[in-house]
């Protein structure tokens, strides 16, 4: 059971501006976003969004029926314009799709294609939530190709919790 009305520090609001909302997640992490799907203000912000749910197994991807492109679900109403879904599964030999973790798919451009979407500093804003080392590496590997947290009082490009 979630509220549609995102509370805490991971909102939209840690943003001044940007146009592409990227959204990491890692197992449970992805709770918090779609929280933040539901809320019709984050789609009125961005002009894409890009949910990324990296899980060791497919029967771990929570929310994937509500999430797939071609889902007709209550979670969407008529917001679905602009909206990708990237599932990634790690510890699953058959699975077809993203397989490797997402500061690896970040580094090598995997993400980016499979989206469609160029990461850039003007446009790109991310949000991360996941276990704490996937928090860090995924931070880490931001911070390497110039993106930086976002502060209250100075605004950037991401923001993260830890999801335990
Ligand atoms: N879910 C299970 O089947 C399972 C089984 C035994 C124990 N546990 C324990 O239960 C807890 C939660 O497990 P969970 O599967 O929900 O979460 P998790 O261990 O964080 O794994 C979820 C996803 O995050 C990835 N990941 C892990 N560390 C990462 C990092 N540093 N950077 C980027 N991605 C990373 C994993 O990839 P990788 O597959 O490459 O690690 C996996 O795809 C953990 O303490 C875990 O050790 C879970």
């Amino acid at each position: 059971m979630l509220d549609s009305t995102p509370q805490g520090f991971l909102t939209i609001d840690r943003f001044a501006d940007g146009t592409d909302l990227w959204l990491l997640a890692t197992g449970t992490g992805l709770a918090p976003f779609v929280s933040i799907l539901r809320d019709p203000a984050t789609w009125q912000r961005f002009e894409r969004i890009v949910a990324v749910h990296c899980v060791r197994e497919s029967s771990e991807l929570a929310y994937r029926d509500a999430l797939e492109p071609a889902a007709d679900h209550p979670l969407f109403e008529d917001r679905r314009a602009g909206f990708t879904y990237l599932p990634v599964v790690t510890q699953e030999p058959g699975f077809v799709g993203l397989r490797d973790r997402i500061p690896a798919l970040l580094a090598s451009g995997a993400l980016e294609a499979a989206a469609g979407l160029s990461l850039d500093p003007a446009r790109s804003r991310f949000m991360i939530c996941g276990g704490p080392a996937m928090v860090e590496d995924t931070h880490r590997q931001l911070m390497r190709m110039g993106y930086r947290l976002s502060r209250l009082r100075a605004p950037a490009h991401i923001a993260l919790e830890n999801g335990w």
